[in-house]
């Protein structure tokens, strides 16, 4: 098999923010990673990966706008020649800092709400009053002249408010419009018995995301995707592993995926002791569940295998501890029950404390070490959420 040039890099620049969703992507242990690469460090990974053949650049974190160096780093993706995007919290952004993001040739801004509905949205993001401080930082984007991504990840307390958040997004005058539904891994996996919606929730949002699509033809690019949980089969996350995407963590180990530090075994380069071309073309993590040769049955006798490949590795490891298993959200995958099992909790309303992405949380939760699948919820009494705990 020729493997072929990655095209896509994330760079987490920092796992610090203000912000503490209880769906974030960083891994659970982030507080134990402090050690964040040095603007030269990424801007040699940075010219690095534009050799390799990368022509996005995605700048995200924790909150990237933290490091006082983002500019500086994103101005260098821009001189390689490189597409960047940037994916912020907003609530740091000001009009200056916008300003320069704008003539250091950044291409697009990602501003993340949580809702449309400020009292929610500001819940989510854990408690502190973040709502307006967001849709000032898109209206400081646009009026910057950068082009605006709104994204929402989707979950049980959001996704009734579809019209009201497609409605804000043509507000703003978002160019795009990401309604994300949750990936249950990491912490959201951690919070899954709270966060996953009803089939019913999940059906009437992809009607009203190809409604709004239509009537937004050549105005808003809207992107619904629906979620593995409820499709017979499972997408092929990140387009294949080591397939055309790759990650920096702040501390700069280098990922197949931005969660696959989730994965207990796999051993990761680091861009500080290895370039990025070895990393990509020798290390064992990017290699190992690299193409189909790899796959178990069902996936190596099913026809479907060049098209997803075997879904995603981080689920199957994170539900059944084998990060070689089919993906259980795979209908034909021998712990499709796992997903089944979850689904059935959600119609018969569950509720589940959140667990908010906070450092206290991250060392209490590391420090205990990580039980596979360990997801509890009880049955729920009223749909009123809790607080953020630390
Ligand atoms: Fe994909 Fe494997 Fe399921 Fe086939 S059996 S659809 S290859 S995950
Ligand atoms: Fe890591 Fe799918 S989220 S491979």
């Amino acid at each position: 098999m020729q493997t072929q040039r990655p095209f896509s890099l994330l760079c987490e620049l920092t796992y610090r923010c203000p912000l503490q969703c209880p769906y974030c992507s960083n891994p659970l242990d982030f507080a134990r990673r402090a050690h964040e690469l040095s603007t030269p460090e990424w801007k040699r990974a940075l010219t690095e990966a534009a050799a390799l053949g990368v022509v996005q650049a995605h700048f995200s974190g924790g909150e990237p706008l933290l490091r006082p160096d983002a500019t500086e780093i994103i101005r260098h993706a821009h001189d390689l020649e490189l597409y960047t995007n940037l994916s912020t919290g907003g609530t740091l952004l000001t009009e200056t800092l916008a300003g320069q993001l704008r003539a250091a040739g950044l291409d697009s801004l990602q501003v993340s709400i949580q809702d449309a509905d400020a009292e929610n949205s500001d819940r989510m993001a854990g408690g502190a009053p973040s709502f307006a401080k967001k849709i000032e930082a898109a209206r400081l984007a646009k009026a910057a002249g950068l082009s605006l991504t709104l994204n929402v990840v989707l979950q049980r307390q959001n996704i009734g408010r579809m019209e009201a958040i497609i409605a804000l997004a043509e507000q703003l005058g978002a160019e795009r419009l990401e309604l994300a539904n949750t990936q249950f891994n990491g912490w959201a996996l951690k919070n899954r018995a709270a966060l996953l919606p009803t089939r019913a929730q999940v059906q009437d949002a992809a009607r009203l995301a190809r409604a709004a699509r239509e009537r937004l033809k050549g105005r808003m690019e809207i992107l619904y995707v629906l979620p593995d949980y409820f499709e017979p089969f499972p997408k092929a996350c990140l387009h294949g592993w080591g397939r055309v995407f790759m990650a920096v963590a702040p501390d700069g180990t280098a990922l197949p995926c931005q969660t696959a530090r989730e994965i207990r075994g796999l051993t990761f380069d680091n861009v500080r002791e290895r370039s990025l071309q070895k990393i990509w073309f020798e290390s064992e993590a990017f290699c190992k569940f690299r193409g189909t040769d790899w796959l178990p049955e069902p996936c190596r006798s099913c026809s479907r295998k060049e098209a997803d490949f075997g879904g995603c590795r981080c689920q199957a490891f994170l539900l059944t501890g084998e990060a070689a298993a089919t993906d259980p959200a795979c209908s034909l995958a021998p712990r499709h029950d796992l997903v089944d099992r979850a689904l059935a909790e959600t119609e018969a309303a569950t509720e589940a404390q959140l667990i908010y992405r906070t450092a206290n949380a991250s060392l209490r939760i590391s420090e205990a070490g990580q039980p596979i699948g360990s997801i509890g919820s009880r049955r729920r009494q009223t749909p009123k959420l809790p607080g953020p705990r630390e």
